[in-house]
């Protein structure tokens, strides 16, 4: 197989998103925890020889910089961002990365920061099908039922593309067309540079419109040509809250599909939402009402929901089961039940055949095998050893509202915390231990002892009796 020639993209992402009614940067929204600029990038850095990607930002221009530097650290690929100021079109946001692109000999790929749904596939196709034609320019198109706000494409009798008309410049026979541009190019970049210097703003919009280098390149004889996209959903542009939701939802749709392809049961498929990045072993249940967010890795034979929140990077093994509770960024080993109504936050490990039990908060913890933490404590900052039991009502005092400092437990093997206790950290309780009910420990228990602090029972006989006859 031939290497493609060496990629770059563009990403548009200058423009203003009104339609968001938000504070936020458009292209900052989220579907499934990633922001569609995200997913856009996400898209473009697989495609094979893709060495570098610029974003053109402009409307909150700091905010998206930065939030596009940093993914470029964190994905380990070059992203530069240009600013656009003020915005005076698609082609002139295009135009602005020209300086940076002067000498450059090789494809082009422009797309918007705005259409997430767009796959790495489709992006590959377009290339390979711009290369193996031998085209100067492909525009990536599609046939829709509605084509209102797109611009057309207009094709000769030969069936060869001379030009795209904005919906706002277009007369009603060409408002006719149903083949549109998805916004989406691949560019033979020697060869179309040129353009950008004679783009006008001679339209119905007064703007300098990238769609038309289309005309410019068939004017002058290049090959120019429209490829036509498979799956219609991936140009799906994001205008408006709504427009988020429909992605989300078609997202969603694809995932729950290809989950029940590969062996999971899903009983809800309309109340179950699983992110794109997570993957699930078969035989795994997922009950209703289940949000399962972030990029998860979870195993076989699980038991998920009803009811049920996991978000960010969450591990199981086999054979866990989470009922009503909510997990996040934490690893369980198999053989585990978590719940109902379990709280698991950031940072915890859970050793194979422990329980964590119903209104339980875990943070920042790890807990070894066989231990069983079973009803109502809080346990965070902490390290449980195997075998333990922790009674109900169990608080690792950890943290010290005057000094703000927080402060490790260590509980080691076999030890048992009798319930509605107190370990007040730092504090260490040694192997086969045993603090007794009610007991606030402030010291080190040693190994094999008993700690007790609550104070001695008084009685007083036949009290109800007399407090009757009086
Ligand atoms: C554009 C195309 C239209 C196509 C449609 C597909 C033009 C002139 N028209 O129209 O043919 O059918 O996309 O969705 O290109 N942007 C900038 N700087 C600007 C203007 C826009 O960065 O000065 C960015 C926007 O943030 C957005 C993208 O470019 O991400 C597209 O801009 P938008 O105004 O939405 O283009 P459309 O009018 O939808
Ligand atoms: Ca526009």
């Amino acid at each position: 197989m031939i290497l493609s020639r060496e990629t770059k993209a563009i990403i548009l992402a200058a423009g203003k998103g009104t339609r968001m009614k938000s504070d936020l940067p458009k292209v900052l929204h989220k579907i499934f925890s990633k922001t569609l600029v995200e997913r856009v990038i996400n898209a473009t850095k697989n495609v094979e020889n893709l060495t570098e990607i610029f974003v053109i930002v402009g409307h909150q221009a700091e905010l998206v910089d930065e939030h596009v530097i940093e993914l470029g650290k964190e994905l380990g690929i070059k992203i530069k961002t240009v600013l656009q100021q003020p915005q005076l079109g698609t082609g002139d946001a295009v135009n602005k990365a020209y300086s940076d692109l002067e000498n450059f000999d090789g494809n082009v790929l422009v797309l918007c920061g705005d259409t997430p749904l767009l796959t790495t596939k489709t992006l590959s196709d377009l290339i390979k099908n711009h290369e193996e034609n031998k085209q100067d320019l492909t525009v990536l198109s599609a046939i829709v039922d509605n084509p209102t706000n797109y611009g057309r494409i207009v094709r000769d009798d030969n069936c060869q593309v001379q030009r795209i008309v904005e919906e706002k410049d277009a007369t009603p026979q060409i408002k006719g067309i149903d083949e549109i541009n998805a916004g989406v190019y691949c560019l033979d970049w020697a060869k179309i540079k040129p353009a950008f210097s004679q783009l006008t703003t001679n339209n119905a919009q007064g703007e300098y419109y990238l769609t038309d280098i289309v005309s410019w390149s068939a004017k002058n004889g290049l090959n120019t040509n429209a490829f036509v996209l498979e799956n219609n959903y991936e140009i799906f542009g994001i205008n408006s809250k709504k427009h988020l939701a429909e992605a989300t939802r078609i997202l969603n749709h694809i995932k729950i599909n290809q989950l029940l392809d590969d062996g999971v049961s899903i009983i809800s498929p309309e109340t179950t939402y699983v992110s794109p990045e997570t993957t699930i072993q078969p035989d795994t249940i997922i009950y209703p009402n289940t949000y399962i967010d972030g990029a998860n890795s979870l195993g076989m034979n699980n038991i998920l929901g009803p009811n049920t929140f996991i978000k960010g990077n969450v591990t199981t093994e086999d054979n866990v089961s989470i009922v009503q509770s909510t997990v996040s960024y934490a690893i369980i080993s198999k053989n585990v039940s978590i719940g109902p109504f379990a709280h698991i936050r950031d940072g915890v490990e859970v050793g194979e055949n422990s329980r964590i039990g119903n209104f339980v908060e875990i943070k920042k913890s790890t807990i070894d095998t066989k231990t069983n933490v079973a009803h109502l404590s809080y346990i965070g900052d902490s390290e449980l050893g195997k075998n333990v039991n922790i009674g109900a009502g169990t608080i690792t005092a950890n943290y010290n509202a005057l000094t703000k400092e927080k402060s490790k437990t260590i509980i080691k093997d076999d030890v048992k915390i009798g319930s509605n206790s107190v370990l007040v950290a730092p504090v260490t309780i040694e192997q086969t231990a045993n603090v007794a009910a009610g007991s606030v420990i402030t010291k080190n228990v040693p190994e094999g002892a008993l700690a007790i602090t609550r104070s001695p029972q008084k009685l007083f006989e036949g009290y109800v009796k007399d407090k009757l006859n009086k």
